[in-house]
C-alpha cells in the first residue's frame, strides 16, 4: 500500500501545484486481478497530476455494524476498533476515489457491504463526500450471471453519500482478461475524464438516472425503480422518468439522518416498554464454533 506524503513547504505555498490524491478501493483479494488493473488503467489515464493509493478491503479489519446507533449521535462515535474510520478518513482526503468490486454469485463481493453498512458512522463527513468524485467498477466473468451486481454495487457505494459519476461494469474471467475487450480503453477513459471533471457520465436509457439502479418494480402499470423509487411511464418502449421521490435527493437523506437522529433519542426515553417485550425472549441454545 502506497501511503500519502506529506506535500513538500514549496506546495504548502501555494507555488507548486499540488498532486491530486486518487483512492482506489480494491474489494478483491486477487493480487494484479481485474479490479486492481482497472484502477490503475484510469489512474494512468489521469496522467502525472495525480497519485494513486490502494486499499484492499479483503486485507484490513471491517467488523459487522452493531446496531447501536451511537455514532450518530452528535460527538458520538462507533465503538468498534476496526479499520472503517481509517478508511473513511483516507476518503475524506482523497480528491476522488474509485471502488471496484468481482461480481461474487450474482451480487457485488460481501466485503463491500461490510465496509458500507458502517456508512452512519460517515454521516460526518457528508460535506465534503457529497463534492467528491467516486467511480464504481464491476468486474464479472459472464454478462448472464451479471444478477443484481452492478446495482447492487453503486447502492452500497451510495449511501456514503459521495458524488457517484460513473458505473462501468467490465467483463473477464481471468486476472487481466478485462483488458483484452474491445471496449476496454474507451471506459478507462470515460471513467478517468468523469473523476478528473467530476461530471457524470450519461445514464443508459435502460436505468433510473438518479441512482443508475436498472432493477425495477411493477407498480401501477408504471415502472418503479427497485433503490430510489423514482417512478416512470413505459413509452414506445422506453421509460420516461416523471417523478423523482424526494426522500432520496440530498434534503430527502438530510430529513432521514434527523429522523435516524429523533429515533435514537426516542428511544432512549421509552425503551422500558420494549424492554419487557424483550425479557421475554432472552436466553436460547446459542452454538459458538469449538465450546
Ligand atoms: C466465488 C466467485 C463467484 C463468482 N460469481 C460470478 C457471477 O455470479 N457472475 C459473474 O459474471 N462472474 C462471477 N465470478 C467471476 C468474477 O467476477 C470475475 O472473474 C472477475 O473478473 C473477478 O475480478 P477480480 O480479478 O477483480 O477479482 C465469480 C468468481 C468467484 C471467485
Amino acid at each position: 500500500m502506497i501511503f500519502y506524503e506529506t506535500p513538500p513547504d514549496e506546495d504548502k505555498r501555494g507555488l507548486v501545484e499540488r498532486m491530486k490524491k486518487l483512492l482506489g478501493i480494491i474489494a478483491s483479494a486477487r493480487k494484479i486481478g481485474n479490479a486492481e488493473i482497472i484502477t490503475k488503467a484510469v489512474a494512468e489515464k489521469l496522467g502525472s497530476g495525480w497519485e494513486l493509493s490502494l486499499v484492499r478491503l479483503p486485507n484490513i479489519s471491517l467488523m459487522p455494524c452493531k446496531g447501536c446507533y451511537a455514532c450518530i449521535l452528535p460527538g458520538g462515535r462507533c465503538r468498534i476498533n476496526d479499520d472503517t474510520e481509517w478508511l473513511l478518513a483516507l476518503i475524506n482526503e482523497a480528491d476522488a476515489v474509485i471502488c471496484a468490486a468481482p461480481n461474487y454469485l450474482l451480487g457485488p463481493a460481501g466485503i463491500v457491504k461490510m465496509f458500507t453498512d458502517r456508512a452512519l458512522q460517515a454521516m460526518k463527513y457528508r460535506a465534503s463526500y457529497n463534492k467528491k468524485p467516486m467511480a464504481v467498477v464491476l468486474t464479472m466473468g459472464r454478462e448472464k450471471y451479471r444478477g443484481y451486481a452492478d446495482t447492487g454495487l453503486a447502492t452500497q457505494l451510495m449511501s456514503l453519500r459521495l458524488h457517484i459519476v460513473d458505473l462501468e461494469i467490465f467483463i473477464g474471467t481471468f486476472p487481466g482478461e478485462v483488458a483484452v475487450a474491445a471496449d476496454f480503453h474507451e471506459k478507462i477513459e470515460r471513467m478517468a475524464n468523469a473523476l478528473a471533471t467530476a461530471e457524470p457520465t450519461p445514464v443508459a436509457a435502460d436505468r433510473c438516472p438518479r441512482c443508475r439502479s436498472d432493477l425495477f418494480r411493477l407498480r401501477d402499470s408504471e415502472m418503479e425503480c427497485g433503490i430510489c423509487r423514482a417512478r416512470a411511464k413505459i413509452e414506445v418502449g422506453k421509460l420516461a422518468f416523471y417523478y423523482f421521490d424526494p426522500e432520496y435527493g440530498e434534503e430527502g437523506q438530510d430529513g432521514h439522518a434527523r429522523w435516524l437522529i429523533a429515533k435514537k433519542i426516542e428511544y432512549d426515553k421509552t425503551k422500558d416498554g420494549l424492554i419487557k417485550i424483550q425479557e421475554k425472549y432472552r436466553g436460547g441454545k446459542w452454538l459458538i464454533p469449538g465450546a
